[in-house]
């Protein structure tokens, strides 16, 4: 076991945590969707590092963050789509999967075996101003133990890792509450490989790319990552109800009577994305038995709530 020290943003704290980074440690840190787990993405040693921290799977590939869009030459090739969508939407909760060029410094270990690596210039400056101290790519994925809910606080991180990793930043709650959209960019078709904070209908409004869906057609790559039991609370869930059994905690949504706690009472997607993760893990530590969910839409937000509903749903 090490120290995991949890301090509040500020400079100096971010100067350290650059500096741990720098030494091949771990960092938990602050994104606009959830809590990242950073490595220096061009050191073997600690990419390695964070699977081990978080239990994770060697062939689920990370995301590599970075600060500038510029540096995506260095290490990726940008086909004519994946440079329309990025400079449409970064920084966002907008990762693309691009070929990695053939002196690409990301580590192998971030690719997991793979030819492509993903790529996310994310809109939180804290993220921003600690990958642009390093100088270097961060890989990070969520900062949880593999298969687990995701984290939107510090608070979060800290009881899922602290004791496996240096430092964890604090700046509040995510504003966006869930992972980051992740697209397939290698053509001029791209392919969703996960839901998440940025909903497929701006993106296809903002830039007229039509987005292919891998679940209604098999040819089209799948992400290695998406596992079918994930996000897992320790409860049982059950997903699409209207009236909870005797013993039920009611994650609501909209306006439903007798909720537990309700994910957004005005029926925001938003604001119901933002709770998801937060409000999973609070019903967790209750006596209830299960956790029963209200339908949310599949629009917007609401295809990546279901996403993560279902998975956390999944028997485990
Ligand atoms: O919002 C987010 O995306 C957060 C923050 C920290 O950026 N990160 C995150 O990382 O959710 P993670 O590791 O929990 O999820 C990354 C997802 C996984 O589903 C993984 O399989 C997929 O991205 N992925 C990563 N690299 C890939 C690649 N080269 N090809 C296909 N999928 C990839
Ligand atoms: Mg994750």
């Amino acid at each position: 076991m090490m120290d995991t020290i949890l301090a509040n943003v500020n400079q100096k704290r971010l100067e350290q945590a650059a500096d741990l980074l720098k030494q091949g440690k771990l960092v938990a840190f602050p994104t606009e969707t959830v809590y990242g787990l950073g490595a220096d993405a061009t050191n073997d040693e600690a990419v390695a590092s964070i699977f081990e921290a978080k239990g994770r799977p060697q062939f689920n590939p990370l995301i590599a963050h970075i600060s500038d869009i510029e540096w995506i030459y260095d290490f990726v090739e940008v086909s004519p789509c994946a440079k329309k969508i990025a400079e449409a939407f970064w920084p966002a909760p907008l990762t693309l999967v691009m070929n990695r060029t053939s002196n690409c410094k990301i580590s192998l270990l971030v690719s997991a075996g793979l030819d492509t690596v993903a790529v996310r210039f994310p809109r939180h400056s804290v993220a921003q101003q600690m990958i642009r101290l390093l100088g270097k790519p961060v890989a990070a994925p969520s900062a949880n133990i593999s298969g687990t809910v995701s984290p939107t606080t510090a608070e979060h991180v800290f009881q899922g890792l602290s004791g496996r990793i240096s430092m964890i930043l604090n700046d509040g709650p995510c504003a966006v509450g869930v992972e980051s959209t992740v697209l397939d960019v290698r053509t001029d078709q791209p392919v969703l490989l996960r839901a998440g904070g940025l909903a497929v209908e701006e993106i296809e409004a903002k830039t007229g790319v039509k987005i292919l869906f891998p679940d209604k057609d098999p040819e089209l790559p799948r992400s290695p990552g998406q596992l079918l039991s994930h996000y897992a609370p320790k409860l049982q869930v059950r997903l699409n109800v209207i009236e909870p059994e005797e013993g039920e905690a009611f994650l609501g949504f909209g306006s439903v009577k007798n909720a537990t706690l309700n994910l957004s009472e005005k029926g925001d997607l938003k604001e119901a994305a933002s709770h998801l993760f937060a409000y999973m893990r609070l019903l967790d530590k209750t006596e209830y038995k299960r956790i029963a969910v209200s339908p949310i839409p599949m629009n917007d937000l609401g295809l990546a709530i279901n996403d993560r509903l279902k998975r956390a749903a999944y028997p485990h």
